[in-house]
């Protein structure tokens, strides 16, 4: 129970002791990649980037690590509806430049570094040039006129970083003509003399790598993600020296937006200098539950033993005889099972569980009724203020549980990427077993297998109201060979939303 729930409330010499890798997800994070990770929330997103500014700093590179939710003085700033894009924006770019810039002085006294003078003197350099950064905003304009035969009207606002109008407005529209906002505000980033600021950064540095850490890129404004990830795609990527590793949510995330010259603001993942890495696909585990099963043992267990010590004069020296001290006979798989490939579900569940316990073993109606009560005090509530997907989740639910007797079903990818579905996804009602199935019968569609939540399923089956056993009609899906019954149909037994109701 006593397993902080959040990354950032342990301390970090605890947690690159604690920290699990799966499969090689370890050295995937640890290339020189600039990588955008992607994780739903509690997947271990902030854990996995101290555990790696742990490594890097052992191996005498430079951390930086930025938690983008405190960056900035002004509270609310960035999401004021009253200011322009363009003001937000420049805010933003700047504060978060600023923040770099702090953790590198701190960094230039605490710590040796090759060139300390050099690191001060390219400092001040950077503290220069994040002053010049701004966003330049336009705004396309449409005219609607009496008779006059103007047609459009630029409007440019180019604003300092003080947020102070500071610069020339042109108009030249005649005097009867009424102007209409509309069109989109587009945007894009000026830069000044940052990058050699950058540069003379990693000069002072070298050899060491300076390794940028951005966590809760999600948490910044939507419509202003792609102005900071163009102000990093164009300045901070192509530095040589340095590399960024950026914690996102996928759903709530924009890391690209069009531009009016045809081109895109911001980092085309992927394509770009940065690729993604999925944390929820390296949970899947590849539809192996030993993995699984191996993974949250030891995840629990490092957890538990760094405090057990502390504890009682001889705590349990490995994963299985921990495993076999807390929890009684095939409970332990039924947790995994509950934890959904979520560390921190796996975590809360395995509290509330322990708190049904008491002073036993942990049982398996222990972990069933912990697994529900999180479903209804945590992930339910996700979607309280969202109709379409709580309608949403009823019908699937009466679909897939109360009509096909299981918690596991296919759709068609053009459904599987429908908004609502996403929204699920994301609230972690829904979870992916295996992405892309392809059907030999129907070739040219796809098929993605997800699973209802455990802690949904079993509360219906603690409140009776399954009437009959369920029926492992997807089982297939999390065998080791993923392959389908001979008799299966995946288009017969794929839920098709439209005909849901
Ligand atoms: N690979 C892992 N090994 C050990 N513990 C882990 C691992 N991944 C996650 N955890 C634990 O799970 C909990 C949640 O992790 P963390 O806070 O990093 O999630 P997160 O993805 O950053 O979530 P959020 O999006 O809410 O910030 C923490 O207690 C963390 O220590
Ligand atoms: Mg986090």
């Amino acid at each position: 129970m006593r397993i902080p729930r959040r990354a950032e409330s342990a301390d970090r010499s605890t947690l690159a002791m604690t920290f699990v890798a799966a499969g090689s997800f370890s050295a995937v994070l640890h290339s020189t990649d600039h990588q955008i990770l992607y994780g739903r929330r509690g997947t271990g997103k902030t854990h996995a980037l101290f555990y790696l500014s742990d490594l890097v700093e052992h191996a005498g590179d430079v951390p930086v690590y930025l938690d983008l939710r405190t960056i900035g003085s002004a509270e609310g700033l960035y999401t004021d509806s009253n200011l322009t894009a363009a003001v937000r924006g420049t805010h933003l770019l700047v504060d978060t430049l600023e923040a770099i810039h702090e953790q590198l002085l701190l960094l230039a006294f605490e710590r040796e570094v090759s060139d300390p003078n050099g690191l001060l003197v390219a400092l001040d350099a950077l503290a220069e040039a994040a002053t010049a950064v701004e966003v330049v905003g336009e705004v396309e304009q449409e005219t609607k006129f009496g008779g006059s035969d103007e047609s459009s009207v630029g409007v440019e606002l180019v604003m300092s970083p003080n947020a102070k109008l500071s610069a020339a407005r042109r108009r030249s529209a005649t005097a009867e003509s009424r102007l209409r906002r509309s069109g989109i505000e587009r945007n894009h980033v000026v830069f000044g003399p940052l990058s050699r600021a950058l540069k003379s950064i990693t000069r002072a540095l070298g050899p060491a790598r300076l390794w940028l850490l951005l966590d809760e890129w999600s948490s910044v404004p939507l419509d202003l993600q792609p102005l900071l990830a163009d102000l990093l795609r164009r300045s901070i990527l192509p530095t040589v020296g340095i590399t960024v590793k950026i914690a996102a949510i996928e759903r709530r995330s924009q890391f690209s937006q069009p531009s009016s010259s045809g081109d895109y603001v911001g980092i085309e993942v992927g394509a770009d200098a940065a690729s993604a890495v999925s944390l929820d696909d390296s949970m899947i585990f590849d539809n192996v539950r030993d993995r699984a099963q191996e993974f949250f043992g030891q995840l629990l267990f490092n957890h538990a033993s760094t405090r057990l010590r502390a504890m009682i004069p001889q705590p349990p020296r490995d994963v299985a005889s921990f495993l076999e001290a807390t929890f009684r006979r095939n409970t332990f798989p039924e947790l995994v099972r509950a934890a959904e490939g979520v560390p921190r579900d796996a975590i809360n569940i395995a509290a509330l569980a322990a708190q049904h316990a008491h002073d036993a073993r942990i049982d398996l109606p222990d972990v069933r009724r912990a697994a529900r009560d999180w479903y209804l005090r945590d992930k339910q509530t996700a979607i309280n203020t969202n109709s379409t997907g709580r309608h949403m989740l009823r019908l699937l639910i009466d679909e897939v549980v109360g009509r096909r007797h299981s918690r596991i079903f296919l759709l068609d990818q053009l459904d599987a990427r429908l908004e609502t579905i996403d929204e699920l996804y994301d609230a972690r009602l829904l979870h992916v077993l295996r992405r892309g199935i392809a059907d030999r019968k129907n070739p040219g569609t796809l098929y993605d297998g997800f699973a209802i939540d455990y802690g949904c399923y079993v509360g219906l089956l603690l409140d009776g109201d399954l009437s009959s056993k369920p029926r492992d009609r997807g089982g297939w899906l999390n065998s080791a060979n993923g392959v389908p019954p001979d008799e299966f149909s995946l288009a017969r037994e794929a839920i098709y939303l439209s005909e849901l109701g």
